[in-house]
C-alpha cells in the first residue's frame, strides 16, 4: 500500500572539500536506519477506512487522506497547473521532513562523525492506532516502546554515547498529546505517553505545538500549503501579497460556531456578527479547511489583521497561513506563538509584525478588538505588513529537490529547525563534555538574531 510517489534518494554524503573550511564543521546529521515499521510501513495510516473507528462520525477527519502521502507528504497540487500550492495534511510532515534531511548536505555515513542523529520515525502517524483502534485505546502507552527497544538492542552505542542528547526526531503533532502520564487509569482518550518514556527522556522532539515549560521538545511551524520550489515562485507570491489590495479590516479562520462559555472566540464571533462591514469569518468547522487552502487564503489576501485566538490548544495553523497571506496577525496570548517559534519567529520582534491583546480584556474587560485595529494608523498597518512578510520565507517549508538558487538565498523552516536543534544538541553535548548535566536541562534563551 505504500505510494509509488513516496521514493527516498539515495543517501548522499558530501566528502569535506580539500581546500577551505569545512562547511560541515558542527553540522553533520546521521541519519539513523529505522526497520520500516517504524516509518515507510506506517504510510498505511491514511484512509478512512484504515481503522474499526471508536467514533465512525469522525472519520473524515481521523486519519490523513491517502491523497496526502503525494509528493513525499505535501500531498497533491490543488489543481494540475499550479506551482507551489499543494493541499498539505500537517500529520505528514514526519515523512516530508525526512525528505528533506535526506537531500540536505553534511549527512554522515558513521555515527561517529555525526554531531546529531536524527530518527525518520513518524510518530503522529503511529500514534493513530491508539487513539483510533478501540480495541488498543487501553495501550497507548506503549506508544514508541517498540523504537526505544530497538534502539537499545540495535548498535547501543550509538545511543548510549551521549545518553540519547544527541538524537532528535519530529513529532507532527502537539506536545500536549504525547505527553500522558504513563500511570494514569483508565487512558485518557486521544492522547500517548510518548513524551513521558525515561529512554527517549533526552531526544529533542520537534513539535507543532510545546508545552509551558518545553525542556524535551521545540516548536517548529505547523506546515501551510505553499510550497515553492524556485526563488522566482517565492518572490513572485510575496509580491502578490505586498500589493493586495486589503479592503477587510479583520479576518477570523476557523470553527464559527459560538461557544457555549464566554471565551475569546466566542467575543470575535460576536463582534464579528455585529460588523459585517469590518470582519469577515471563514468557516472552517468541521476539518473543511483542513485541504483547501483557496478557501482561506484568498480572503486573507484581503484583509489587514487576522485573528489567531486559541482553540483547542494555544497554536494554529492558521497563523502561518496569515503571516504568508502578508495578513498581520493578531495574538491574544502568548503561547499562540511568542513563547513557542522562537527559532524562526524572534520573539524581541513580534511588536514589529504582530498586534497583541490580551484575551481578558476583551472577554470580560469590554475591549472591542474592531475598535483597537481600527485605532492602529494606515502606516503603522503597511509598516507591520512589510515585516511580517520579511518573516514569511522563515516559516515556508519549500519543496524537496528546490533550486540551489532558493536554497542558498533563505533559510525555510526546516533549515532554521536544524540549525536550532544543532545548537540545542551542541550546548547539551558541551554540559556533558564539561561535567555539569544540570545546564542540560536549564531553559534555553532560543531568540535568533535577524
Ligand atoms: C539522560 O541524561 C542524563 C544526564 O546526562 C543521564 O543521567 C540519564 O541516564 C539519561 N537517560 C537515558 C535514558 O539515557
Ligand atoms: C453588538 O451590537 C449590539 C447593539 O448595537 C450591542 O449592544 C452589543 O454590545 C454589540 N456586541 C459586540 C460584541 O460588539
Amino acid at each position: 500500500m505504500v505510494n509509488p510517489l513516496f521514493i527516498f534518494l539515495p543517501l548522499l554524503s558530501v566528502a569535506a572539500g580539500t581546500d577551505g573550511p569545512d562547511p560541515c564543521v558542527g553540522r553533520r546529521i546521521h541519519i539513523r536506519s529505522l526497520p520500516p515499521r517504524f516509518n515507510t510501513d506506517l504510510l498505511r495510516h491514511c484512509g478512512a477506512d484504515a481503522f474499526p473507528l471508536a467514533d465512525p462520525s469522525a472519520a473524515a477527519t481521523s486519519t490523513p487522506p491517502c491523497e496526502s502521502l503525494a509528493n513525499h507528504g505535501l500531498g497533491p497540487r490543488t489543481h494540475p497547473r499550479s506551482r507551489s500550492w499543494y493541499r498539505t495534511d500537517a500529520r505528514l510532515l514526519e515523512a516530508f521532513f525526512h525528505r528533506r534531511i535526506l537531500e540536505r548536505d553534511c549527512l554522515a555515513d558513521d555515527p561517529a562523525d555525526a554531531d546529531a542523529v536524527f530518527l525518520p520515525y513518524y510518530a503522529a502517524l503511529d500514534a493513530l492506532p491508539y487513539v483510533l483502534d478501540p480495541g488498543l485505546l487501553d495501550e497507548s502507552a506503549r506508544h514508541g516502546v517498540a523504537l526505544a527497544e530497538f534502539l537499545s538492542r540495535d548498535q547501543a552505542r550509538i545511543l548510549s554515547r551521549r545518553h540519547g542528547h544527541d538524537h532528535f526526531l519530529v513529532v507532527a503533532g502537539s506536545a500536549w498529546d504525547y505527553a500522558q502520564s504513563p500511570s494514569v487509569e483508565p487512558r485518557l482518550w486521544g492522547s500517548t505517553s510518548l513524551l513521558r518514556l525515561p529512554e527517549l527522556a533526552n531526544f529533542t522532539f520537534l513539535t507543532l505545538e510545546s508545552r509551558t515549560w518545553p525542556w524535551q521538545e521545540h516548536a517548529i511551524p505547523h506546515p501551510t500549503s505553499f510550497h515553492p520550489s524556485s526563488l522566482g515562485h517565492l518572490r513572485a507570491w510575496l509580491a502578490r501579497a505586498r500589493r493586495s489590495r486589503r479592503a477587510t479590516l479583520m479576518l477570523f479562520a476557523g470553527g464559527a460556531s459560538r461557544p457555549s462559555r464566554p471565551n475569546i472566540r466566542g467575543s470575535i464571533l460576536s463582534e464579528c456578527a455585529n460588523r459585517t462591514d469590518a470582519c469577515v469569518v471563514v468557516d472552517c468547522s468541521g476539518g473543511k479547511c483542513a485541504h483547501d487552502p483557496v478557501r482561506y487564503m484568498r480572503p486573507m489576501l484581503r484583509s489587514k489583521f487576522c485573528l489567531q485566538p486559541p482553540g483547542d490548544t494555544p497554536t494554529r495553523r492558521s497563523t502561518f497561513d496569515a503571516i504568508l497571506a502578508g495578513c498581520v496577525p493578531v495574538f491574544f496570548e502568548d503561547l499562540a506563538a511568542r513563547r513557542q517559534y522562537g527559532w524562526h519567529l524572534p520573539p524581541v520582534r513580534y511588536d514589529e509584525f504582530s498586534v497583541h491583546i490580551p484575551k481578558e480584556a476583551v472577554v470580560f474587560g469590554g475591549v472591542r478588538i474592531v475598535e483597537a485595529l481600527e485605532a492602529v494608523p494606515e502606516e503603522e498597518v503597511r509598516r507591520m505588513r512589510r515585516r511580517v512578510l520579511e518573516m514569511a520565507p522563515r516559516v515556508v517549508y519549500r519543496r524537496h529537490g528546490s533550486t540551489p538558487e532558493l536554497r542558498e538565498a533563505v533559510k525555510d523552516a526546516v533549515d532554521l529547525a536544524v540549525d536550532g536543534v544543532l545548537q540545542r544538541i551542541r550546548r547539551r553535548t558541551r554540559a556533558l563534555e564539561d561535567g555539569l548535566p544540570e545546564r542540560i536541562y536549564a531553559q534555553e534563551e532560543d531568540s535568533v538574531d535577524i
